[in-house]
């Protein structure tokens, strides 16, 4: 790398062989986005995963741009100057001179890729001045009120004017002519691509939205959305709601942009209408997929984190813990908390029904159900915390007695005794176990929720809860948990980061309304956790194109678009029904089968789809430039499977039938042997 440290000026890491071509061309690319190092949703993970085959391409001329956020700036981002005989140099110090503060470095995340920050704060004196120019230019006005449309202008036009000093100094630093591209995401960065064009620099622009300011609103109301796509008065409708501002400022960056994209064919089409502008590419959303040398190492880590979650489990549901933890299985859906977008709504229903089918069917299967949305909390409330701790002192008081009673039987062995039932269990030992125990009554039921969330007679996931009575009796064969909070390895409940947990879990429910691509299902995926999605997601809707029978992969797709909603929580709950009734072996098979899809969303093959889209902006500035050839195509084929697929579509039975739990508990399942069997009609 071409970077030293300030303070010892000396080169940290050699120039690597990346980006020759970029290099040879004198080809650069710059990436904004509000969520470059500043973790939100799923834009940051756009980026963060993305960051190893861009700079894999493009070396040292890629260059990604964001607001300075410094709770997570400090964390993930090392600090680091440019060499001075760089144009990156000249340009941070011509800003550095106009009193902008800029963070520049590297972002520890696989790639290490450039990164500038730019501290909004120091912008701010010259906002007014931003305000007035992007009203001359564009007759938009942004409301002094309005702190996060005002930020991203102060955002903008600190980007744009440093893109517009990169390109000045990269002419001085070769003889051809340099090709700049700058790439922004989402209407927060979107004013760096107006102000790029209204001030005329040449440089290759492309916007990237990952959904629609409108599109999110109205879907969170209650808009009939899909069905009335081409009949809403957008100006109106985003005046009603206070945004008309910031609508206008995506509508500008989409139109002034020379290629727009967005994540899917659904916010496509969405765009089409509401922002009146039709995608020039569609690009598709990735992960960086990282191999295991074992093949099933992943299903290793599986029981691993499970392990960690039945802990959990037990401490929660202390005192009512009469279930099988063998037979019990872990479902979950997790993101922003967008009650209806996400479709926890349609999940917490469907679990009642998923309930009442498993009772009907005398299932001595559990379902314990988590649900992850951060809410406004005051902390862990007591009883989940006490759960934790009295488990805890158990597990410690049996490791002691163990202990000692294992040093006793040395002892007396030793001594050429046969230790006899009095050795083994002392009194002393029987009273801290009957204390323990004693500790472990309760008089009310296991919590729904594990923390004292704020507004707690508002908050819709509770409010549902207690409609659909899911109040974690000992009757209930689905158990609900709410935890609103997004999960890190040093919650004292859990003790596991969002990744270990969604490895632990066995299905991702996920039936959203409202969702652009969705990596919450994609992430399942990679990982071999099978999840249910919609085909209103735009990732549902690429496995749908991408995979032919997409549920014996492990991914089902609920319908939100074609029937009703009672038909849609009738069929959510007969995909859980129907999962739950697989056997273990079959679930082994079926992980098999999602980790296989992981391929297909990896960065590697969809990162061509931004590669195309730069190199359109690029070539209608700057002709004489080549396009590059076609998206990835036909080079994935995930055929129906051969035999009998562990899937509801074809295992369902008319009447519900109890769980059968298989009592294989090996590492590995020869899938093809076990296909064999399950098409000669064994189980
Ligand atoms: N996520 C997380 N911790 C959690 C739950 C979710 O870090 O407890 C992350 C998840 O890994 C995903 C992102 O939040 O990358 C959500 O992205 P998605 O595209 O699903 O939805 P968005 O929030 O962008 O609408
Ligand atoms: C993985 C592990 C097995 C374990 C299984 C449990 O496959 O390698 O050792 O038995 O997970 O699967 P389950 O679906 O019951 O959690
Ligand atoms: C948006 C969308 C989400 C998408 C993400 C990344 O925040 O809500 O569906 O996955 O962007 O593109």
């Amino acid at each position: 790398r071409r970077f030293y440290r300030v303070e010892s000026g000396q080169d940290l890491l050699a120039y690597m062989d990346k980006g020759e071509s970029a290099n040879l061309e004198n080809r650069w690319c710059f990436e904004t986005a509000w969520e470059a190092a500043n973790k939100v949703g799923g834009i940051y993970t756009v980026i963060r995963s993305k960051a190893f085959v861009s700079t894999e391409e493009m070396g040292e001329h890629y260059c990604l741009l964001g607001p300075y956020k410094e709770a997570c700036a400090r964390t993930e981002v090392e600090e680091l100057e440019f060499p001075t005989n760089s144009p990156f140099a000249v340009a941070v110090r011509n800003l550095r001179a106009q009193g902008y503060k800029l963070h520049t470095g590297t972002w520890l995340v696989d790639g290490n890729p450039q990164i500038i920050l730019f501290d909004i704060g120091s912008g701010a004196w010259r906002l007014d001045q931003f305000r007035h120019e992007l009203w001359e230019t564009c007759h938009l006005g942004i409301p002094h009120l309005d702190v996060e449309a005002n930020d991203a202008v102060i955002l903008g036009y600190m980007v744009a004017e440093f893109i517009a000093e990169f390109r000045k100094a990269a002419e001085e630093y070769s003889d051809i002519k340099p090709r700049v591209v700058a790439h922004f995401h989402e209407w927060q960065a979107g004013v760096g691509l107006i102000a790029l064009r209204t001030r005329h620099v040449e440089v290759a622009t492309v916007f990237t939205t990952h959904a629609t300011l409108l599109g999110r609103y109205l879907c969170a109301g209650s808009t009939d959305f899909y069905n009335n796509l081409g009949n809403f008065n957008v100006d109106e409708e985003a005046g009603k709601r206070q945004i008309y501002h910031r609508y206008c400022m995506e509508r500008a960056a989409t139109h002034l942009s020379h290629v727009f994209t967005t994540v899917s064919e659904v916010t496509g089409l969405e765009a089409e209408h509401l922002l009146k502008r039709k995608p020039d590419y569609i690009t598709p959303n990735g992960l960086n997929v990282k191999k295991f040398s074992a093949l099933h190492e992943f299903q290793n880590l599986h029981a691993v984190a499970k392990e960690k979650i039945n802990e959990f489990t037990r401490g929660h549901f202390y005192g009512h813990y009469d279930f099988d933890l063998d037979k019990t299985l872990y479902f979950f859906i997790a993101g922003r908390y967008e009650f209806g977008n996400k479709g926890a709504d349609v999940f917490i229903e469907s679990l009642a029904r998923l309930n009442h089918y498993l009772k009907a069917a005398n299932s001595d299967t559990t379902v314990v159900a988590f649900l992850i949305f951060p809410a406004k909390t005051n902390n862990f409330n007591v009883e989940s915390l006490r759960g934790a701790a009295v488990t805890k002192s158990l597990r410690d008081t049996i490791n002691q007695i163990q202990h000692n009673l294992g040093k006793r039987l040395y002892e007396i062995c030793l001594q050429g005794k046969v230790p006899g039932s009095n050795d083994l269990l002392l009194k002393e030992d029987t009273v801290k176990l009957k204390r323990c125990i004693y500790a472990l009554q309760r008089d009310g039921l296991p919590p729904v929720t594990t923390h004292n969330v704020i507004d707690d007679w508002n908050d819709p996931v509770l409010n549902s809860i207690r409609r659909c009575q899911m109040f974690n009796t000992v009757n209930d064969r689905v158990k609900v948990v709410f935890h609103p909070e997004f999960l890190s390895s040093t919650n004292p409940l859990f003790g596991l980061d969002y990744e270990e947990f969604v490895r632990g879990c066995h299905l991702g429910v996920f039936p959203s309304y409202y969702e652009p691509w969705g990596y919450t299902p994609a992430e399942c995926t990679v990982m071999g956790i099978p999840s249910i999605t919609t085909n209103l997601s735009g990732f549902g809707c690429f496995m749908q194109e991408h995979v032919a029978d997409p549920m014996s992969y492990g991914i089902y797709i609920v319908d939100r678009r074609y029937i009703s909603l009672e038909s849609t929580i009738r069929q959510l709950a007969q995909y859980m029904f129907d999962f739950s009734r697989l056997n273990r072996r079959q679930r082994i098979i079926q992980r098999n089968r999602t980790e296989r899809l992981s391929d297909l969303l990896d960065w590697r093959n969809l990162g061509i789809y931004y590669r195309q889209a730069r190199m359109r902006a690029l070539k209608s500035v700057y002709p004489e430039m080549e396009e590059e050839g076609e998206g990835m195509g036909g080079r994935f084929n995930y055929p129906r499977p051969i035999s009998e697929p562990p899937s509801p579509s074809s295992s369902r039975m008319t009447t519900p039938a109890p769980s059968e739990h298989g009592s294989d508990d090996e590492d590995e399942v020869d899938e093809e042997k076990e296909l064999q069997e399950l098409a000669h009609g064994g189980n």
